[in-house]
Parts: C-alpha cells; sequence; structure tokens
C-alpha cells in the first residue's frame, strides 16, 4: 500500500508524534541506505507536520557538514563544526532548541522566513555524530519539550535501522 503520513487536524502534538512513529517504524524497517533513509525521513516528516524545512546535514569530516536529503527551499550546503545551531549541536552532540534564530549567536539563516528551529544528533553504533536532524519553523517558538521528545525518538529508530 502507499504509504501515506497525513493525519487528523484534531490531535494534539504528542498524539502526532505517537501516530508517526507507529507509522514510521515499519515503513523504515530493513532499509539501511543512509541516503534512501534521510529522504524518506524527511519527506514523511513534512509530509506530518508541515514543517519550513526539514532535512539533515551529514559530518563530511572533522570539520564540516555538508546538505543531505531535505524538504523545502534550497540551503546552505556546508557549515563548519561549532558553526550555527547544526554545527553546535553536532560540536556539543545534543539536542538543541531555538526559539528565536535571530537571538541565537551565529545563527546560519538560509532561509529569512524562518524564525525557530530544533536540532537533533545522529550517532552510529559506538556513540558518534554522523550527522544531524535539521527541522526550521516559519513561527517563532514552535518547538518546545513534546517535538524534543518526538524527534529524538525518531532518530533513535532511525539509527537503530541504519544500524541493525
Ligand atoms: N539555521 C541553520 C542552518 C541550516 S538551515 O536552517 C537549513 C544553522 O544555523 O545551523
Amino acid at each position: 500500500m502507499e504509504p501515506t503520513f497525513t493525519y487528523p487536524q484534531a490531535i494534539n502534538k504528542a498524539q502526532l508524534y505517537e501516530a508517526f512513529l507507529a507509522d514510521f517504524r515499519p515503513y523504515i524497517e530493513g532499509e539501511t541506505d543512509i541516503i534512501s533513509l534521510m529522504a524518506n525521513t524527511s519527506a514523511a516528516l513534512h509530509e506530518a507536520f508541515g514543517f519550513f524545512w526539514v532535512g539533515f546535514y551529514i559530518v563530511a569530516d572533522e570539520q564540516w557538514l555538508h546538505l543531505g536529503p531535505f524538504q523545502g527551499t534550497a540551503a546552505c550546503t556546508r557549515i563548519r563544526h561549532g558553526r550555527g545551531v547544526c554545527g553546535t549541536a553536532w560540536a556539543e552532540d545534543k539536542t538543541l532548541i531555538v526559539p528565536d534564530v535571530d537571538k541565537f549567536p551565529g545563527h546560519i539563516a538560509c532561509s529569512s522566513a524562518s524564525r525557530s528551529e530544533i536540532v537533533v544528533p545522529v550517532h552510529d553504533k559506538a556513540g558518534t555524530v554522523i550527522a544531524i536532524l535539521d527541522i526550521d519553523s516559519a513561527r517563532l517558538a514552535a518547538f518546545d519539550e513534546t517535538d524534543r521528545e518526538g524527534l529524538e525518538a525518531i532518530v533513535s529508530t532511525f539509527e537503530q535501522t541504519l544500524f541493525p
């Protein structure tokens, strides 16, 4: 059956993450190609949540993240370790929630429409950061602890699928 990640408008955000994860887990099961996984994860999240921009930056070497699969407007292709929200989440190896991107020192503006952002690191089996999931909203303060929990669970499923 054709996969669909469309959910009723009436459910709250926590329920939406729960419903998404229940469909997402079997959907990606057995896929170990990182690009395929990133492409479909971006598309599914975009469809379900309507984020302005959702995609991955991939660790290329010790210094650089390179743009990976995403849904949204064309974006910056390279981000240096420790720079911007993405490079900082990579360096600190933790999820970052930025309620107002204009107030984040060194924020890299790929699109002026982006107002808030959440970034979640992706790890290999050894616990090394190999990529980051980056999500932008056109609304201020769009992300909270529910998003952190939901997206970290999605990334954890992604990691277990990629590294069985
Ligand atoms: N704002 C990000 C750059 C990536 S774009 O949002 C797609 C940052 O500061 O790292």
